[in-house]
């Protein structure tokens, strides 16, 4: 067994714990970033891919905007569409913007920053288990390569994700968490093939939802929902693209290019937030805290407004000896977690089929959608809250 000690002891090298010990190391906190995934596996997870401005600024502060800056997709709008109808919702006129770029090479650019800077990344760290929580010398132990090993922090970041051990580390007591799951998913296929439109277009459609996003000129990622227990063998390309085109305008669906898929997943639909954020020397963040659906695209932009928030409290702990900001963590970063549940919740709630749903409730949707084309007021709500500009903590 051997021993070792760290200021900041980080649950998970996703984006969150990778961000977070990238910031603390930037202001001379001492951190070392426990992944029970291999770097390769960590690497090659495809997951969304639209970052907000104000995120793109903690990304370059942190000094992993460079890459982003380059080859990110700079959008001034997104299109919605509800059968053969299309509404186009422009941010220009409020100012705001969205980078389309892949989490998978964010995470890559987090994890050459953590290696350039000599950072401690331990991968494969099996049986993580928090001791101590509730007292001021909290201890990791884990297992790597059958040796057992001890870590001593001051505090520990869970950022281990929905499935980690920080957030069942809290007693039940304490912790309450709120859940809502969809009766779908979504299928989506990675291909490379030129996006359909310029602009991400989000479809609403009598057999179901459909999104076509992309990550670069020659590359697409595109979703149709799906039925939970649906299984992506049981698609073939062709079958994919033959439902995307079915469930989009037809003259979008026209401008459709397939190609073998690269990458073919399912992923199920949740929102959930867990509170509070901290418990003892405990601070949970990303998606170990909250989960949002995928409509929106608000996960990875929530994990790093709360990885920020996070940084900048415990490096006033350490600097200015204040804990003003840790002690208002968690209720500061639940209320900009609440609006985007909010905004994630309603947007999937108007754009998806849903089993058992009336003619009435279908109507509901669509009155929500012809609301954004008609009415000003409505679309810069949307803007606000789809850009982040409402979302600053
Ligand atoms: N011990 C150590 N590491 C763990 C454990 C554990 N018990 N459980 C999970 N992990 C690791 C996972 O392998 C993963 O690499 O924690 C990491 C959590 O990463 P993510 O699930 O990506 O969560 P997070 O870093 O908070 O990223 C934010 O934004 O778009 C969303 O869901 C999307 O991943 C994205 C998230
Ligand atoms: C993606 O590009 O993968 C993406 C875009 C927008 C979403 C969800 C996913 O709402």
């Amino acid at each position: 067994m051997t021993a070792s000690r760290t200021q900041v002891g980080i649950i998970g090298g996703g984006p969150s714990g990778l961000l977070l010990s990238q910031l603390l190391d930037l202001a001379g906190v001492d951190n070392v970033v426990l992944e029970r995934r291999s770097r390769d596996y960590v690497l090659a997870r495809v997951r969304a891919g639209v970052i907000e401005q104000g995120v793109v600024k903690i990304l370059r502060a942190a000094g992993v905007g460079a890459r982003l800056d380059r080859e990110g997709l700079l959008h001034h709008g997104v299109e919605i569409a509800a059968g053969e109808a299309r509404y186009h919702i422009d941010f220009a006129a409020q100012g705001a913007s969205l980078t389309v770029y892949g989490q998978t090479e964010l995470t890559k650019d987090l994890v050459e920053a953590r290696e350039a800077r000599g950072g401690t990344l331990v991968y494969e760290a099996g049986d993580v288990a928090i001791e101590g929580v509730d007292g001021k010398q909290p201890r990791l132990h884990y297992r790597k390569d059958g040796v057992s090993h001890v870590l001593g922090c001051d505090f520990v970041a869970g950022c281990d994700g929905f499935h980690g051990v920080s957030r069942k580390s809290i007693p039940a007591n304490v912790l309450k968490m709120h859940e809502r799951v969809y009766p779908f998913g979504w299928l989506g296929v990675l291909a490379d093939v030129p996006p359909v439109l310029p602009e991400l277009i989000y479809a609403s459609h009598e057999r179901g939802f459909a999104l076509c996003s992309m990550r670069s000129a020659t590359r697409s990622r595109c979703y149709v929902q799906c039925a939970l227990d649906d299984d992506a063998e049981q698609w073939s390309d062709a079958r994919f693209w033959d439902e995307l085109r079915a469930r989009l305008p037809a003259e979008v669906a026209r401008q459709v290019r397939t190609a073998p898929a690269i990458e073919k997943s399912i992923a199920p639909l949740r929102s959930f937030v867990a509170e509070p954020l901290r418990h003892g020397q405990l601070l949970l963040a990303g998606d170990a805290a909250h989960i949002v659906p995928p409509t929106g695209a608000k996960g990875l932009n929530l994990a790093v407004r709360d990885v920020d928030q996070l940084a900048a409290a415990l490096i006033a702990h350490y600097r200015e000896t204040s804990d003003a900001l840790l002690d208002e963590y968690s209720a500061t970063a639940l209320r900009r977690i609440w609006k985007a549940e909010r905004f994630s919740a309603w947007l999937t709630s108007v754009l998806h089929v849903f089993p058992g749903r009336s003619s009435f409730d279908r109507r509901m949707q669509l009155a929500e959608l012809d609301q954004l084309a008609s009415s000003a007021a409505a679309r810069a709500a949307f803007v606000e809250s789809y850009t982040g500009a409402a979302l600053l903590s």
